[in-house]
């Protein structure tokens, strides 16, 4: 199936490892022109060059920390003057913040920066080009909406899905499409923390994973691409999990 992604222009967050880096190799596997964001320059360059040595469009190098306050207006500057104008954008970059129940409001404030307002503020300065040009693509990766301990990130998440219904009603007649995938337990830097051990994955597989083991990022990045393309143009206001069947309700 030609994706008809070719030439097409696309900004990708939390680029420099995992998920994000699967899909932005993905989107450039289909010529797809991508700036990739992170914070480890280093990564992204090993990345880019990478793209480009199995026949890819050269990327776009963003160095940003989400963190900061002027980071979208850098990263919208910095893609626009590379590309002159941004038909996708894909919002991998975030982390995850378990915290106890006495976490204070700065803490709660992180994890919401960087999971949530950040991604809202980029999505909000390219969202308007996108409608402009009369076809754009958002996709945001999120995670569970079943959470058995408190997390910042749980909660930005939740936040996210509930935006992005709102945003991707507001923008459908322009051919802007806003969909968000939820990872389960997709092996990366951050999930190696948390499952140190094949030994420590497989006995979280064996207990809540239906397909008995956990994805790769290639796995979900083949969704993200998919809903990037105009293959996907039907399909808005989602949130569809990745992950190997572990979510136990049916919506
Ligand atoms: N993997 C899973 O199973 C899973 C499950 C649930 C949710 N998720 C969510 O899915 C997304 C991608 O996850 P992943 O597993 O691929 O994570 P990952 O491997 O830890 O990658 C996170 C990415 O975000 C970037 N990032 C983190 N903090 C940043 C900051 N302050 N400024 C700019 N970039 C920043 C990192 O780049 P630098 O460090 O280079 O800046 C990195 O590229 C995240 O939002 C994560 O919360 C993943």
């Amino acid at each position: 199936m030609d994706l008809q992604l070719r030439d097409r222009t696309a900004v990708v967050t939390g680029a420099s490892q995992g998920i994000g880096k699967a899909t932005a190799i993905g989107l450039a596997a289909q010529g797809v022109r991508v700036a990739l964001v992170a914070r480890r320059r280093p990564l992204l360059e090993e990345i880019a060059a990478g793209i480009e040595a199995a026949g890819g469009p050269a990327p776009h190098i963003i160095e940003a920390d989400l963190y900061q306050e002027s980071a979208v207006d850098h990263i919208v500057q910095s893609a626009q003057a590379a590309f002159g104008h941004v038909d996708i954008v894909v919002n991998a970059g975030g982390g995850s913040r378990p915290l106890d129940f006495d976490a204070g409001p700065d803490l709660w404030m992180e994890g919401m920066t960087l999971n949530f307002f950040r991604l809202r503020e980029l999505t909000q300065a390219l969202v308007p080009g996108m409608r402009k040009q009369r076809w754009g693509r958002v996709v945001n990766i999120t995670g569970t909406s079943e959470p058995k301990i408190l997390n910042a990130a749980f909660s930005a998440k939740a936040a996210v899905h509930v935006w992005a219904k709102g945003l991707s009603r507001l923008v459908a007649a322009d051919n802007v499409t806003v969909n968000c995938l939820q990872p389960g337990r997709i092996r990366s830097e951050q999930m190696k923390l948390r499952y140190p051990t094949e030994e420590s994955e497989l006995e979280f597989a064996r207990q809540e994973i239906p397909a008995g083991r956990f994805g790769e990022a290639e796995e979900l990045a083949n969704l993200a691409v998919f809903l990037c393309s105009q293959r996907a143009s039907y399909v808005t206001g989602t949130v569809i999990p990745v992950d190997g069947g572990m979510s136990r309700f049916a919506f």
